[in-house]
């Protein structure tokens, strides 16, 4: 259909049992026809349901494509943002291993009413194959999930373990020391 046969399929002057007239203005009737006209895409050609992966993705030009735009708000780890709650978080990479669908439909069409505004890069420009890519990347980035106090034990640990090795090079050292002067003091008289 063209832009405008949808837009009369919405509006109820095609069929009058559909008419969203009511609960859509024009403007917000245009914006939908255009996006089933132009936006719409089956997610299925681009993920893999099996897996929940991108398809024919590379990750590397992904990884260009995030830092330069998404990673401004988002963090280059992606972790910036919160979408849940501190104890359960949910940040980029979350959304992108959880639901890619979700995830690329946002990252063509933006989040609507966040703040600052995420762009659409279906607006800047970006093609498909772009916002894949970028998929493949955040797909990489933390999840939440991993345990973040396993990590530190064992730098919590090592840090633990060079404080005792320096107390113990000290008490050493003292030790050497007392005998040094001693055996000097000795000699001495
Ligand atoms: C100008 C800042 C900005 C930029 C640039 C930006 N975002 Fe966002 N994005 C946001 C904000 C703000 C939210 C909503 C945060 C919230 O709800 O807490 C958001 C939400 C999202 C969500 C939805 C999360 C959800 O739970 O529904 C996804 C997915 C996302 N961004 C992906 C991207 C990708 C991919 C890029 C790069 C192509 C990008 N964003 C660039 C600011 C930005």
């Amino acid at each position: 259909m063209t832009v405008e046969q949808l837009v009369g399929a919405l509006n109820g002057s095609t069929n009058s049992a559909h008419d969203f007239s009511t609960v859509m203005n024009d403007a917000a009737i245009t914006d939908l026809a255009n996006f089933l006209k132009t936006g719409l895409v089956d997610p299925r050609q681009y993920i893999d349901y099996a897996t929940g992966t991108p398809k024919n993705a590379d990750a590397n030009q992904g990884k260009s494509l995030y830092d330069g735009l998404c990673g401004d708000c988002h963090g280059l780890d992606g972790t910036t943002f919160n979408f849940a709650s501190p104890e359960a978080p949910e940040f980029i990479g979350t959304l992108a291993v959880d639901n890619p669908q979700e995830f690329l439909h946002k990252a063509r069409f933006g989040q609507p009413g966040s703040n600052p505004m995420m762009p659409s890069t279906f607006d800047l420009g970006w093609s498909i194959q772009n916002v894949v890519d970028v998929m493949a990347y955040a797909q990489t980035l933390p999840t939440g999930t991993e345990a973040t106090a396993a990590p530190a034990l064992p730098g919590t640990l090592g840090s633990g373990f060079s404080m005792i090795a320096a107390l113990l090079a000290i008490g050493v050292l003292a030790v050497i020391m007392f005998f040094v002067i001693r055996v000097w003091s000795q000699r001495r008289r």
